[in-house]
Order: C-alpha cells, then structure tokens, then sequence
C-alpha cells in the first residue's frame, strides 16, 4: 500500500484521511463504457441469484449503467436512507484510516476503473467493485449498522487486541463474499461476488465450493485466498442473525481465538452445517473449535 507523500504525486490534494476529489468530470467516455458493459453484465446474472435486499439497494440509489456514478449525488441520496456517505480514495487505504471511515459511516471507494484487460480481475477494488458491490448493501439498514460496528470493532480490534486478522476473516466471509439462505434458495450478498460475472454464477450453481453455515468462531479461525473463487462460503439466515451475533463485545473470543487452530479455506469440519440446493444437512460429530 502506497504511503501518503507517494500518492500525493498523483493526487496532490489527498487528504490525510486518503480522501481525494472523485474529479467525476475527468472521466472518459471509455471508462464510463466500462462501466456500462460491467454493470449490464451484472444485470443479467444478478436476478435469481443475489439477495433481494441487493436488488432493492440498487433501485433505491437509482445507480444507472450509462455512466460511473457521482459520488456527491449518490451520497446525497444513501445518507437520506441511511446516514452513510462514499468518499473517493485512490486505492487501498491503512487499516485505521479504513475503520475510521466506517466508524463514520462513510464509504471509502476507489477513484479509478479498471482497464479493458483488467475486465475479470484486478487486485485493487475500483469504482466498479466498490460502487456496485458494496453500496446497495449499505443502503440496507441492518447491513449499514453492521458496516458501522464493524468499523469501531476494527479499531478495537487494532488498537486493544491484536486480533485484525481474525476481524479480517469477518468481513471477508461475510461483506466481500457472503451467502445468505432465502426461501427460495441460496443468495449472493457479498460485493466480492456481485460485482464479478464468473464468480456471480459459481458461488451460486457450482458443486465444487463448500457452503457452510455461518459460525462466527468458525469464520474467525478460517483463512482465506486472494487470488481465486473462494473454496467455502459462509451462509447466513438472515442480516438480522448476522448483526446479532456480532454486535456483542469480542473480547473473550478474541482472547479464545489466540490458541486453538486455524482452518484452511477448503476444510469441512465435523459440526459444520453443508448448505446442499438451498438446504442444509449435519455433517456428524461435534463442533471441534
Ligand atoms: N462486537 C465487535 C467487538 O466487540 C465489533 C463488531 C461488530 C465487529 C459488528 C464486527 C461486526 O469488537
Ligand atoms: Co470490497
């Protein structure tokens, strides 16, 4: 991650939270057709696969395909529903300035969009993944409570506990790429998965990726990779569940998960509960962790 005095070359006017001006007026009609062929890609794998809730945020925030959003109007329009704001960063930020921006209900969200070969993957999150992965969530307000408490957690996290990489799994197995059970079956709510084509039909259809119950110690002892679709995913039974499980304090958890092993991203464990089509069966034994 780039430290402030090197962003500054090419921003001079980032501040020391890393916020930038999105300059929405500087963007080409290439990067706004970029845009446009992502999200009409996303429209058509994204119904009977990503959550309702999903949906609704995006026609609540009236995000549109023909052009990168502005990110003043559209905060004008999330903050009436929820309070939350999306500032423009260049990239990635530190740790502490992430979670200070989420303590806050703001939003830090990449300036730039990818580049026609970068169509299917890149490393960084753009306005893309971040924009119409992440805001339609927050636009949900269980979902935008949930981003707050993770944020202030996160700076306890860093500052009392030493404990990042077990918050990281949290967010990562749940924010990023989360599953949610619906009467009608299984749904994609993490922006991980929304804002990607090939990875929005595998974690829903694929019979190789475990979906496993979510378990907030399971989830907080397991690692996970980078640079492929995810082995496992995490299921919740709903925003609700999720955001009562979580908003109690972590400090005895975090003191449990200091010893005990760790999981690797394709471990099935005796206890976890398999999602299969859109139901879960008990895989037998008892809970190991
Ligand atoms: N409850 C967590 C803590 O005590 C904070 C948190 C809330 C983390 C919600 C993630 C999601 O630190
Ligand atoms: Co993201």
């Amino acid at each position: 991650m780039p430290a402030l005095d090197q962003l500054r070359l090419k921003h001079p006017e980032i501040a020391a939270d890393f916020t930038i001006d999105q300059h929405w007026e500087r963007y080409g009609a290439d990067e706004h057709g970029m845009w446009r062929t992502l999200y009409e890609r996303q429209a058509k794998v994204l119904p009977g696969r990503a959550a309702q809730e999903f949906l609704d945020g995006l026609a609540k925030l009236d995000l549109v395909s023909d052009r990168i959003p502005e990110f003043e109007r559209l905060s004008d329009g999330l903050e009436k529903l929820t309070g939350w704001r999306v500032v423009a960063v260049p990239s990635l930020v530190p740790d502490d300035i992430f979670f200070d921006h989420l303590a806050h209900r703001r939003f830090p969200a990449g300036q730039f969009i990818r580049t026609p070969q970068q169509i299917d993957y890149i490393e960084e999150p753009d306005v893309f993944h971040d924009v119409f992965g992440h805001v339609p969530m927050l636009a949900h307000p269980v979902f935008a409570d949930y981003m707050q408490a993770y944020g202030k957690g996160g700076q306890r996290a860093l500052s009392e506990f030493g404990a990042l990489k077990n918050l990281a799994r949290l967010y990562w197995y749940t924010v990023e790429f989360g599953l949610i059970e619906k009467p009608e079956g299984l749904r994609i709510y993490g922006s991980g998965i929304v804002s990607s084509r090939t990875e929005s039909i595998y974690a829903v259809e694929s019979p190789s990726p475990n979906r496993i119950r979510f378990d907030l110690e399971r989830v907080m002892r397991t690692n996970y990779r980078i640079d492929d679709f995810q082995e496992s995913y995490f299921v919740i039974g709903s925003f609700e569940d999720l955001f009562q499980e979580t908003y109690k304090d972590f400090a005895a958890l975090y003191t449990k998960l200091a010893s005990g092993p760790n999981y690797s991203p394709g471990d099935v464990l005796a206890g976890d509960r398999v999602h299969h089509r859109g139901t879960h069966t008990y895989i037998g034994g008892s809970h190991a962790a």
